[in-house]
């Protein structure tokens, strides 16, 4: 049996018999235990405990944690990380004063994404997000939801969801697929935005209903992309075929995308950077979990999620990157947790439990992933020797992570 033991640990993170969802005042404990060893085997998280208990004998195959924190890795539970190319032209054009719906009405924005990955290989497009979930691992991630939605045509829509399945099947790292074909009209459909709903249910489900190409299905869900009436038929055919709604909700304007999210029993409604009092009470009264997207609320210099009165009246949140080329070309998770705690207020326990338990549930994988509980998969980060937990979000931009182990190997 290949077994691995960390010992000396300086302190277990995310310590867990339980693997629930957390909301409100339960996301502030991060259980620990203080100098302490784990036990892999099998590519499973099989003992831990404090040294003392430990009994083993050193066959070579343990490693010495002296000074450095073992967390469950990352579980970044909203990504677009399969696309074709940057965006940096729009992003200086930004500096200059555009707005990100200036830049989407002069046919920028998804729809350029959407124009190069038209002409892009399955794989060309493979390789490229091949590299970015090598480089989103070495940074503590191990598990991602990837989003097509720079297809917008028939071919793309499902060349892109084929990569996902490709990326699936042979990166360690667990992965869920998205199907976004509603992520903006195609120009093609502008003038009839009813015959690319149409095509989205009679044209893309079926087939990626037939291919099982997707876990879950997702609408932009906002002025001048998605209406809610439109959201709300394009999930209903979706979850006819069995995929679950995640939506991407409140980004832009307040026009009651998270009510409907919640009505439609959504997994989780994502970015909400423009909530109202009515918005709030309707998610934490309710099962589905708020993701919260704060480096692209960086990235577009918009207002942060409220993430002080979503746990204060209850709510499940999860935090993720929204990796993708136009509102946030990073899929680091150690900066998204320093943009909680800094710019939201979140406590260093309240972000790390947000990135890990509660995204995994926001990819309903939280039966075996987020935390560090016997039988759970051995997807672990390593810290370089640090001070405290603290010191991760506060030392942002600096990369605490000394190594990744996913599925009981290190990366
Ligand atoms: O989650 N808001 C919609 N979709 C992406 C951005 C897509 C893009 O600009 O390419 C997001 O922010
Ligand atoms: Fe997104």
């Amino acid at each position: 049996m290949a077994s691995i033991i960390l010992k000396n640990i300086k302190s277990l993170f995310g310590v867990r018999k339980d693997s629930p969802l957390l909301r409100g005042e339960q996301l502030a404990a991060l259980p620990a235990i203080d100098d302490a060893f784990l036990i892999v085997e099998d590519g499973v998280i099989a003992s831990y405990g404090p040294m003392q208990d430990l009994n083993y004998r050193d066959d070579g195959n343990s490693v010495d944690a002296t000074g450095r924190f073992v967390l469950p890795c990352w579980c970044d539970s909203h990504t677009h990380l399969v696309f074709a190319a940057s965006r940096e032209e729009e992003f200086v054009d930004k500096i200059k004063g555009l707005t990100y719906a200036d830049i989407a009405a002069r046919g920028g924005g998804i729809l350029n994404s959407a124009k190069k990955l038209a002409a892009a290989s399955e794989d060309e497009l493979f390789n490229l997000a091949w590299s970015r979930l090598q480089e989103i691992a070495a940074t503590g991630t191990g598990a991602v939801e990837i989003k097509s939605g720079y297809g917008l045509s028939v071919a793309s829509e499902l060349k892109m969801l084929r990569v996902i399945k490709k990326l699936k099947e042979k990166s360690a790292l667990t992965i869920k697929a998205t199907f976004l074909g509603a992520h903006a009209f195609p120009p093609e459909y502008k003038d009839n935005q009813n015959g690319y709903v149409d095509l989205i249910i009679n044209e893309m489900l079926p087939v990626i209903a037939e291919e099982q190409l997707a876990d879950y299905i997702d609408v932009f869900c906002e002025k001048g992309f998605f209406s809610n009436e439109r959201t709300e038929k394009i999930c209903l055919a979706g979850m006819a075929v069995g995929l679950k709604p995640k939506i991407h909700a409140n980004q832009l304007t307040s026009t009651g995308a998270v009510e409907t999210g919640v009505r439609l029993n959504a997994v989780s409604v994502d970015h909400l950077e423009t909530m109202d009092a009515g918005a709030i009470s309707a998610l934490s009264g309710s099962a589905t979990i708020g993701t919260l997207l704060p480096s692209a609320a960086f990235f577009l210099r918009m207002a942060y999620q409220p993430a002080r009165e979503l746990i204060t009246a209850g709510a499940a949140i999860a935090l993720a990157s929204d990796f993708n080329p136009g509102s946030s070309p990073s899929g680091n998770m150690n900066f998204v947790i320093a943009l909680a705690c800094i710019q939201m207020k979140m406590l260093p326990e309240e972000a790390i439990n947000a990135a890990t338990l509660n995204g995994a549930h926001a990819m309903e994988c939280g039966d075996r992933l987020g935390s560090i509980t016997p039988g759970k998969t051995a997807n672990l980060i390593l810290t370089r020797p640090i001070s405290s937990l603290a010191y991760l979000p506060y030392s942002f931009g600096t990369n605490q992570v000394e190594r990744t182990m996913i599925n009981g190997n290190w990366e």
